[in-house]
């Protein structure tokens, strides 16, 4: 059941970092990536993390989801987050509401580094260089970029992506912004890590299309590569698990968004945010109930859950998009019956092949909403405003949507008070202008320098 909040005495809880009221942030930092080593890589291949040959890879983490059990509800703990400590208190609990039950909102940690792979400059400077090299790709036409432009907020701005030279994608291009911060990427968190991902992306068939070993013998041909992969990682030639440890490091360093009113606000500044955004934020935490997912400082519990968003029309309409939709329903390896029958996205199902998985994504961070509309890993909703209404409709209307899901009853003011938060939480716009990248010329092979020292 829903409590009445009284707001005095803990500002729901954000006062944690200024005040102090519940579990300290570094409670629900998520873990470190796990590294980019290629004898790792073999769950990630295509934009799917299944193999063609229709073998499964596991959820992320290797574990099952757990927390989104049609027993939860709120006013209960769910499994994952205990109650914050120093909270213990039950007359405390109910004067600071939903946000009590879950990891606290808070400012981001720093990024986790991989200790396989830490950060320098180097590696940053050869990372930013290949996410706008469309050499990586198999017609050296496709870039990370052209499907994560920075003019775009880092993804592509259509609702559904567009995809590898006579194709289109199937899922909505995810900003890259605070993609460093996942344990879980993609939209059903099929890959652990930066360095997994730029795999997927790279030989993924909608998205890059390429060949690691073609890939090398390009970089091969490119001098200031050739300097560039020695400087950073003391190799010559350059390699394919290097390529995926410079993106890798290039997303760590520079695609991080910290520097909202949110953010501000939450390291002490009161005036950061407009009245009505803070009272967006309480009811976020308490009657919009956003924060039962949408917690800790990357407002995701990384979690899967069915929300039954309405179907992408697209797909009645575009072909290419049917192709899409069923290449992967057929390489990700499900039964006949579930291919003939299925219309949309079955996210985290391919992963386990559990009926109860079906429909369920991992909970996207929030920050840096307002740049990369439109939403849903189906890109079916344009504005932050039809979010809203979506969940204050209590989502779609499948039996099997999550029970976390019910319909809000916002007033109009709430609704915008609700939106006032959640545009409060994009900063600055990172743009950086697309680097001139290095020529080709021919090397030949006693030409090449010698291996690393
Ligand atoms: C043809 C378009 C396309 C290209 C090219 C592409 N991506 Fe993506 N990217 C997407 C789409 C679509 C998704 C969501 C896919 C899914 O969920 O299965 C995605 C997801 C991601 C994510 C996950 C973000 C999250 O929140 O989980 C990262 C990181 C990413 N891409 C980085 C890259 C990098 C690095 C490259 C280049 C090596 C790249 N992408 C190339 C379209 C593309
Ligand atoms: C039961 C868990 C849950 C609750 C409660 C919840 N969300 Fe979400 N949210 C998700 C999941 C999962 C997705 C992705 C769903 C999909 O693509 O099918 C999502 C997607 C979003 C997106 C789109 C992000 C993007 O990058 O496209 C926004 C914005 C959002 N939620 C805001 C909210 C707000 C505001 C509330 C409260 C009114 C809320 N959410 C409540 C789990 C939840």
């Amino acid at each position: 059941m829903f409590r009445r909040i009284s707001f005095s005495t803990c500002l729901l809880g954000i006062t944690v970092f200024i005040g102090g009221c519940g579990r300290p942030s570094a409670d629900s930092q998520p873990a470190a990536a796990s590294g980019g080593e290629t004898d790792e890589q073999d769950a990630a291949q295509g934009d799917a993390a299944t193999k063609p040959d229709g073998e499964t890879a596991s959820p992320a983490d290797g574990r099952a989801p757990d927390s989104d059990s049609p027993t939860a509800s709120v006013g209960e703990t769910p499994k994952d987050a205990g109650p914050p400590e120093g909270a213990s208190d039950v007359h405390e609990i109910s004067l600071i509401g939903l946000s009590a039950q879950f990891p606290p909102l808070g400012p981001l940690p720093d990024a986790p580094v991989p200790a396989d792979n830490p950060l320098t400059d180097a590696k940053v400077a050869l990372g930013r260089l290949l996410f706008f090299d469309s050499r990586l790709s198999g017609d050296a036409g496709t870039s990370c970029a052209s499907c994560h432009d920075p003019r775009l907020g880092w993804g592509d701005g259509q609702a559904v992506s567009r995809g590898y030279a006579g194709t289109q994608h199937w899922r909505n291009s995810q900003t890259t912004v605070n993609s460093a911060f996942l344990t879980k990427l993609f939209w059903a968190g099929e890959v652990p890590s930066l360095e997994v991902q730029a795999k997927s992306a790279i030989t993924g068939n909608l998205a890059g299309n390429g060949d690691p070993a073609m890939i090398e013998e390009r970089l091969a041909q490119i001098p200031e590569y050739v300097k560039q992969f020695r400087q950073a990682f003391g190799v010559s030639p350059p390699t394919f698990l290097h390529v995926l440890k410079a993106i890798a490091s290039f997303e760590r360093a520079e695609l991080i968004s910290r520097d909202s009113p949110f953010d501000a606000f939450l390291a002490g500044d009161t005036e950061a945010l407009s009245a009505e955004a803070q009272q967006g934020l309480k009811l976020f935490q308490g009657k919009a109930r956003c924060i039962v997912c949408h917690n800790g400082p990357l407002m995701s519990d990384e979690d899967y859950h069915f929300l039954d968003v309405p179907q992408q029309a697209v797909f009645d309409s575009d072909p290419l998009r049917q192709v899409s939709l069923r290449y992967q329903h057929f390489i990700r390896g499900v039964p006949e019956d579930v291919y003939r029958a299925a219309d949309g996205d079955l996210g985290l199902y391919y992963t386990t092949k559990r009926d109860t998985d079906r429909g369920r994504f991992r909970t996207p961070p929030l920050r840096y909403l307002e740049y990369t509309a439109p939403y849903m890993h189906n890109g079916v909703l344009a504005t932050i405003e039809d979010v809203i209404d979506f969940y204050d409709q209590g989502g779609g209307d499948d039996p099997n949507q999550s029970d976390l899901i019910q319909p809000l009853n916002l007033t109009e003011d709430e609704k915008f008070a609700l939106a006032e938060f959640l545009y409060a939480l994009s900063g600055d716009e990172i743009r950086i202008p697309v680097p001139e990248l290095p020529e080709y010329q021919a090397i030949e092979f006693d030409e090449t320098e010698p291996a690393a020292e």
